[in-house]
């Protein structure tokens, strides 16, 4: 048996599956500080909570982390945080983003590191830490992130902190393209190099713990959901959660200048090419709450309207957002008029707000030659039937609904497997598929369609959006 971990931004979640059959056999989660920085430690009770009291079951023979990417574990000496994590939705290293983005260009980011920093990413948080709290900066011995934390956690002491490519690519000073770091991004934005996790190959065990179990290279969230959904070429993944992720598990890079798609690694030895954006179902449960219903409710308004919501148009972006690009941005409605202006066409509008903005995503990879054949949905959003098949009518593509599971946790378990029986190919576990929404493009999609790229480009300046 392996065990799989997923410290997620609310949550640890653990799951213990048959090395064999990918069964799940035990699971057990913990909650643990939310919000956009928390005491790295805290994570480490929640793993303690979530598996019984021991970090590992005595009866497993290997253990995997996955983990929300980016986030800023900052140690000293002592191996003790000099300040909490700031996680990849803390949106205060804005300007140290922009900063980085201006002193190489966006073209060199893309080819030579392989993404464009945005305020998410770990190298711009460390540019905010040296910026404001210059005496912590200076009592920064390492550095490393959630995932490494945990797993460094688990092995025996004394431990070598490391990492996998998936995560250090989300870093910004780890290169894709030439899988090394780059001390001089380090050197730019931190004013000198910490020590960092030696970065180990997918399926690399990073050593035992005290009890003699493996413990895997770990992997960014992102990534191990990859790896649990067993994404093939072709198949994109668009996580429906808070915020939302669109990502594929590809052999072919992708360098976006743009930085709409950072290029990351994924946790097999290829590419991980990825589109987040920040407003998701929050955006259904912030518009339920002003129509004063449930989101049972907030579905049936919408389903009473027409499918175009007779051209009310919400762009989004409530809390900012990061594709595209516009951390500080506020959203917009539009098409407001007497017979428009209605609960039930703003529901409406609240549905194809997200998934107009998913779309959006889609069409950043498939302008990069990226295929879309099939979206394989995650997350609390994808229970939502009226947002499915919303999503069907505007994604060109059909749409794949796993079987609920926790999909990061798979995924770490499947690598803990992997690193485990050491094959060439991770172990091939079953996925179970529990609905399909054929893709339809009716009439009123082209139009809708239509109207959310020039609202990007006359009220966000954000060109040459194409659907
Ligand atoms: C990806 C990203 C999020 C976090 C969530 O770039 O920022 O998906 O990984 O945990």
């Amino acid at each position: 048996m392996v065990t799989g971990v997923d410290t997620s931004t609310q949550s640890c979640k653990v799951l213990t599956v048959d090395a064999e059959t990918g069964d799940v056999v035990r699971s057990g989660a913990a909650p643990h500080p939310e919000g956009t920085s928390v005491d790295p430690r805290r994570w480490w009770d929640a793993l303690l909570a979530a598996s019984g009291g021991a970090p590992v079951p005595d009866d497993v023979d290997a253990v995997g982390v996955g983990g929300q990417q980016h986030g800023m574990v900052a140690l000293d000496e002592a191996g003790e945080p000099v300040h909490d994590a700031l996680l990849w939705n803390d949106t205060r290293s804005a300007d140290q983003a922009a900063r980085l983005r201006q002193h190489w260009g966006g073209r060199w980011w893309a080819e030579e590191i392989g993404v464009v920093p945005v305020a998410s990413f770990t190298a711009t948080k460390l540019a905010w830490l040296a910026d404001h709290h210059p005496e912590l900066a200076d009592r920064v011995e390492a550095v490393m992130l959630p995932h490494d934390y945990l797993t460094w956690r688990l092995l025996d002491t004394p431990a070598e902190a490391v990492t996998d490519a998936s995560d250090a690519s989300g870093t910004g000073y780890w290169s894709v393209p030439d899988r090394a770091y780059r001390p001089e991004v380090l050197a730019y934005a931190f004013g000198r190099a910490p020590r960092l996790p030696r970065v180990l190959e997918p399926r690399e065990a990073a050593g035992e713990t005290a009890g003699g179990v493996v413990v895997s290279a770990g992997c960014g969230d992102n990534a191990g959901a990859a790896l649990g959904l067993g994404l093939r070429e072709g198949e994109v993944a668009v996580s429906i959660g808070t915020s939302g992720t669109v990502f594929t598990s590809t052999r072919t890079d992708v360098a976006d200048p743009s930085g709409g798609i950072a290029g990351f690694a994924d946790a097999r030895g290829g590419r991980l090419p990825l589109i987040a954006v920040m407003n998701c179902t929050q955006v259904l449960a912030d518009t339920a709450r002003l129509l004063e219903v449930d989101l049972a409710g907030l579905g049936r308004l919408a389903e009473s309207a027409a499918p175009d919501a007779d051209g009310l148009l919400l762009v989004p972006f409530l809390g900012g957002e990061r594709t595209p690009d516009l951390p500080h941005a506020s959203g917009t409605l539009l098409g407001i008029t007497r017979s428009s202006y209605t609960a039930a066409n703003l529901a409406r509008a609240a549905y194809l707000a997200v998934a107009l903005s998913l779309d959006h995503a889609l069409s950043l990879l498939r302008g990069h030659d990226v295929p879309v054949e099939r979206v394989v949905t995650l997350g609390g959003g994808a229970r939502s039937a009226t947002l499915l098949r919303t999503a069907a009518a505007l994604w060109h593509a059909d749409v794949e609904v796993p079987e609920p599971a926790e999909y990061v946790a798979l995924g770490a378990a499947r690598q803990a497997a992997w690193a485990l029986d050491g094959a060439a190919e991770p172990p091939t576990w079953p996925r179970v598929v529990r609905d399909r929404v054929e893709g339809t493009d009716p009439g009123w999609a082209a139009d809708v369609r239509g109207r959310y790229a020039e609202a990007l480009q006359r009220v966000y300046g954000v060109a040459g959006a194409t659907f």
